[in-house]
């Protein structure tokens, strides 16, 4: 195939930072996608209606003129969330999830939850006001290996999470795992899953042989090969409960590079292309659309955008950098050919 059309697509989960980095982030998710699910953990979290308000209008303000890019916002939840938050993020029109990290877990998890019980009332609200749950699906336990950490979530999490609250709706973010594709595959219609392109064209060899690869680092963390070709079979299954998420983080080019680097990986500068190539790789371009554009808003209740893009079989150079700030930020696959270009 050299040339396939597909419905403009949107991004279930993203993070795009704040400050000086927004102006970086911001143009990029605008150009790829119409929508995106906006991340809430900044330094502080955004854990009110006003801050999340806030930090919509400060994306906002980066948006390229003419781009109808709408942001998603996200409140991240904490032991302490009250009711009359959920309640008045829903009422907002700005808020389309609330975000579950386990304290501890990823990049700017502290506040996050540390017991799911003292999230109880909040979950209720959420499943009656049909406000979805997006979770960070891994544990924090220092006993737990970290290539085990998805799985042992589901089980020791998740499982009870799904029985006890049936019709709330739940996004297992950025899946790594057969386990995790099992178990979303399984459960009811209300539980879906996100998956991210490095996770589709990456297994933990890409960041291990041959020396470490710090921009290849990200959490959940690359698995073994197997997952990798399960995550790959489920995105192109044309099982609605699969969708478009990049996890696109962006870290400085200093703090990936470093002794304790921090986990991300920027793929929001050229999204859709990196997905069209894991697809056809899987000979499966033809079930991209579903993913990319249609399942998403399914899922949230939305309407499919009403434009699009035609992906064209041409070779390019991804960046070898991009301004992040005072910064550089290395995108996914820096320096690398694509194949694969977007024309919009
Ligand atoms: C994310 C970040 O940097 O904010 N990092 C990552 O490796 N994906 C946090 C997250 O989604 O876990
Ligand atoms: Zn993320």
């Amino acid at each position: 195939m050299q040339s396939i059309e597909i419905i403009y697509p949107d991004d279930w989960h993203c993070h795009l930072r704040d400050g000086a980095a927004l102006s970086t982030t911001v143009p990029d998710i605008a150009t790829q996608f119409r929508r995106a699910i906006v991340m809430p953990n900044l330094v502080p979290a955004v854990t009110t209606v006003e801050m999340a308000s806030d930090y919509c209008q400060r994306i906002m303000e980066e948006v390229p003129s003419h781009n109808p890019f709408t942001p998603l916002m996200v409140l991240y939840l904490t032991d302490e969330t009250p009711v009359q938050t959920i309640q008045a993020a829903k009422k907002s029109g700005i808020i389309f999830g609330c975000k579950l990290y386990p304290a501890g877990v990823t990049t700017h998890s502290h506040a996050g939850v540390t017991s799911l019980e003292k999230c109880h009332a909040v979950f209720e609200a959420m499943a009656e006001l049909g406000l979805p749950l997006l979770i960070h699906g891994e544990v924090n336990d220092p006993a737990v290996d970290i290539f085990d950490r998805e799985r042992v979530f589901i089980e020791s999490h998740l499982l009870h999470l799904v029985e006890r609250y049936p019709t709330l709706k739940i996004v297992l973010e950025h899946i790594t795992t057969q386990d995790a594709v099992e178990f979303v595959t399984q459960a009811p219609a209300n539980v879906a899953a996100t998956i991210t392109p490095h996770h589709l064209l990456l297994n933990r060899n890409d960041m291990l042989v041959g020396g470490i690869k710090p921009h290849h680092f990200c959490l959940p963390i690359l698995k073994r090969k197997l997952h990798q070709q399960a995550l790959l079979q489920a995105a192109t299954s044309g099982n609605p409960k699969f969708f478009l998420g990049t996890d696109s983080a962006p870290h400085a080019q200093s703090k990936k590079e470093a002794a304790c680097g921090c986990a991300g990986i920027y793929s929001a500068y050229s999204a859709i292309e990196l997905y069209a190539t894991a697809f056809e790789q899987a000979n499966a371009l033809d079930k991209l659309e579903n993913f990319a554009s249609r399942f998403g808003p399914a899922f949230y209740g939305l309407p499919i955008n009403t434009d699009k893009i035609t992906l064209t079989k041409s070779t390019w150079v991804m960046p070898n950098d991009l301004p992040f700030g005072e910064e550089k930020l290395i995108p996914f696959l820096a320096g690398e050919t694509l194949t694969w270009k977007a024309i919009r």
